[in-house]
């Protein structure tokens, strides 16, 4: 498998482009050789993210925002909709705006690129949240949706929208449900970048919750490849596909990993106030479809990415500036 793609001059629209898992995908996009808009409101995403390039246009706007949206849509070949509010324990006390923006402004995004007119592809990123706890391992695409979190129903909904517009229209919509992503240019304090922070403050004790419950993590130019293949793909429209390592670790392991790479002698503290309420106990994707209809498959080891990402870390000092008050921080 090859990973580099050819866009040809492609206009992609890409929304949520300044964040994590967006800022890889424009930057995957503008190397294959599109003209790539990016819409953000920078809630969490940030500018030094994108690269500087003179095909990249970068809209400042909110998804929900109905004159915006008409106006970036305009033109546009492909949506990506990476957009969302997607950290779970915010959803925790904000339960609302998970709705407004994963929910409302998704549809948004999926009606006002319907009446476009010239867009022949919305690829629409879920989670593999949506499937709440594994009840069967590995997970296909056919695994009960049974959400544990605000967040996670709020991003089902915008999948099963994206479903009924499809069909009601003939719109071609591709839903993408990553597992954990990981990597650098991060934005939130997800696990990976949380364990790091606190290995890169001194602290010579790690104190976790849930160091039980397990993960599949993917690296995040893998996962970002994963979400550009469906433009070049056909059979992708109107089909859900996991893109996930395949792989599972506990998160107990994964801080041992990342304690090996920073040669520190760290110890691991389990924490029950760290522990989130009716968390996700175990996720491991069956990658079966990625692989057979995207012609995908992971190239980076879980090893090898926690190592670029320690890296990156030690260099970059992130400030977690979404909108919510994080409430772990308030109450440690
Ligand atoms: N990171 C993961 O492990 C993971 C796993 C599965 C699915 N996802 C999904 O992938 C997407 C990206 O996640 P991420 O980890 O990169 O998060 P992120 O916070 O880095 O990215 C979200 C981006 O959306 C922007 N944004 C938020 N609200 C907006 C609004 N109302 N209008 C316009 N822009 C807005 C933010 O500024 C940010 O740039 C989300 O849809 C998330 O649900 C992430």
């Amino acid at each position: 498998m090859s990973n580099k793609l050819n866009f040809k001059e492609k206009r992609v629209l890409v929304t949520g482009g300044a964040g994590f898992i967006g800022s890889e995908v424009v930057s995957q996009l503008i190397k294959g050789g599109a003209r790539v808009t990016v819409l953000d409101n920078f809630s969490s995403g940030k500018r030094p993210y994108l690269p500087k390039n003179k095909n990249l246009k970068i809209v400042k706007g909110d998804i929900r925002d109905e004159k915006i949206v008409a106006k970036v849509v305009k033109d546009q070949e492909a949506v990506v909709n990476i957009a969302a509010l997607p950290f779970i324990p915010d959803s925790y006390f904000y339960p609302g705006d998970f709705f407004s923006v994963n929910t409302i402004g998704s549809v948004n995004m999926l009606w006002k690129s319907i009446k476009s007119n010239t867009t022949d592809l919305f690829i629409h990123i879920s989670t593999s949240e949506v499937y709440g706890s594994a009840q069967t391992v590995p997970m296909d695409e056919n695994h009960p949706t049974a959400p544990h979190s605000t967040y996670a129903v709020s991003k089902l909904a915008a999948d099963r929208a994206a479903f009924t517009l499809h069909k009601e229209n003939g719109f071609p919509v591709v839903v993408i449900r990553p597992f954990n992503s990981f990597g650098p240019r991060f934005t939130e304090p997800y696990i990976i970048p949380e364990i790091m922070n606190q290995i890169l403050r001194g602290n010579n004790e790690l104190t976790l919750g849930n160091v039980h419950s397990s993960r599949d993590f993917t690296y995040v130019e893998d996962t970002a490849n994963g979400i550009l293949r469906c433009l070049q793909e056909k059979k992708a429209v109107g089909e859900i596909i996991n893109i996930g390592s395949g792989k599972e670790i506990s998160i107990y392991d994964l801080a041992r990993k990342i304690a090996k790479i920073s040669k520190k002698k760290i110890k691991i503290k389990y924490d029950e106030s760290r522990e989130r309420p009716y968390d996700v106990n175990r996720l491991l994707a069956d990658n079966s479809k990625a692989r057979k209809i995207l012609k995908w498959k992971p190239t980076i080891s879980v090893e090898k990415g926690l190592s670029l990402t320690y890296k990156w870390a030690q260099k970059n000092k992130v400030i977690f500036s979404a909108p919510f008050s994080r409430w772990y921080y308030k109450n440690k």
